[in-house]
């Protein structure tokens, strides 16, 4: 959609002109999954796939949405006075949500807005459209009302959104990726201090690809929330012998020599995810630093073998495409992204092999799985950010 379109369904829907226009993006991680929390390291970037709006400030206390990819829902309306969770508003919760949770934050938001939205990036995909969608509301919001509410605060207040409105209880990755991304670089996010440092992406001759199973993922109907509290069981039996917050702080070595305190052995496995993951992903970055793309390439390997054997989080769709992936010449590593259960995975590709590496695992996985996966070429973009109305795409 170009910004004539964006702008034009905005004219046609609310009969006034745009006057800003946001940007929010995607986001992949690299490596470090299911390790945020879980007091771990994750290593996230944002890409250049995102949502898109453009919006202008009303008189009144209404907040009217329109989303492009919902059209059959219509303007979503609602009263800043009145920003209860409301199933019939669908999408529009995860706008409602974050207002609702900057006001009580204190900030004084004067009036309502009227917004047309567009996204593309593909919703259920496990790119994080929801929290896209929270930050874009949240730079908005600021950007509308002058309130420079800092970008941390954002972050926290998106995190906020998915756990106590929507109900899921996710870490703080996907909306510090999307709220700190910068072009060309990966994030390592320390998730229980939360210093973070950015790390140049060059993959010299290499892309990184998104292979999307197409199988969609609700994280609120998923066993997330479950995964988590295994992980919480865990943490409780490990606490006998260490001071700990979280499983994050320990080592590889801590956790062999004290696994035994945890009882039950599916426990223990995820537990076993959550601590070596966390060091792998340590490791991954060192290895990128020195420019040993190869070993880079082997850790997410060993990260999606640990994610489908020890956290039981892939499925058949993304080990299919995952291990199709990694039969292929010239890639580096391949692993599934974000939460799972479907979703998306990512492959580090040599330039010269991508061409034959979409065909190839969109092969194997068509003829096995009997419907298309979708995969194209990722490019590493900036964080959340008001926009010129020209760049709106
Ligand atoms: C989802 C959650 C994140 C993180 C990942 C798994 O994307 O929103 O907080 O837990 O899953 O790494």
């Amino acid at each position: 959609m170009s910004t004539r379109t964006l702008s034009n369904t905005f004219i046609d829907i609310f009969h006034s002109l745009p006057d800003k226009a946001f940007f929010a993006p995607g986001r992949i991680n690299l490596i470090g999954e299911h390790t945020d929390y879980n007091g771990g390291h994750v290593f996230p970037c944002a890409i250049t796939f995102g949502t898109y709006a453009v919006s202008r400030k009303r008189d009144d206390q209404l907040v009217r949405l329109y989303s492009a990819n919902f059209p059959d829902k219509g303007i979503i309306e609602f009263n800043l006075n009145d920003l209860r969770f409301d199933k019939a508003h669908n999408w529009a919760n995860y706008p409602k949500g974050m207002i609702r949770y900057i006001m009580e934050a204190g900030y004084d938001i004067p009036g309502g807005f009227e917004c047309a939205i567009h996204g593309n990036i593909p919703n259920g995909a496990g790119l994080s459209s929801s929290a896209s969608i929270e930050l874009l509301i949240g730079v908005m919001v600021n950007g509308l009302f002058g309130l420079e509410i800092p970008r941390l605060d954002l972050i926290k207040l998106g995190k906020q959104v998915e756990n106590e409105f929507i109900g899921v209880n996710s870490g703080i990755m996907d909306q510090f990726a999307i709220g700190m991304g910068k072009k060309d670089a990966g994030i390592l996010l320390d998730c229980q201090t939360l210093h973070y440092e950015y790390a140049p992406i060059q993959l010299d001759h290499h892309k990184i690809l998104i292979m999307n199973t197409n199988k969609r993922r609700e994280l609120a109907d998923s066993k997330y929330n479950e995964r988590r509290s295994e992980c919480e069981e865990a943490l409780e039996q490990l606490q006998q012998e260490f001071s700990i917050e979280a499983l994050g702080q320990l080592t590889e070595k801590e956790f062999d020599e004290s696994q035994h305190l945890i009882t039950n052995e599916t426990v223990r496995k995820r537990a076993k995810h959550a601590v070596y993951e966390n060091v792998r992903t340590i490791k991954a970055l060192k290895e990128l630093k020195a420019g040993n793309l190869d070993v880079f390439g082997q850790l997410m390997n060993q990260s999606h073998i640990s994610l489908r054997d020890d956290y039981e989080v892939t499925g058949i769709e993304l080990d299919t495409l995952v291990e199709a992936a990694w039969r292929q010449p010239g890639v580096l590593g391949a692993r599934m992204t974000g939460a799972g259960f479907g979703g998306c995975a990512i492959a580090i590709v040599a330039n010269e092999t991508v061409d034959s590496f979409i065909e190839k695992v969109g092969t194997v996985y068509q003829e096995k799985i009997g419907y298309k996966a979708d995969l194209y070429v990722a490019s590493i973009g900036d964080g959340a950010k008001e926009i010129e109305m020209e760049d709106v795409v």
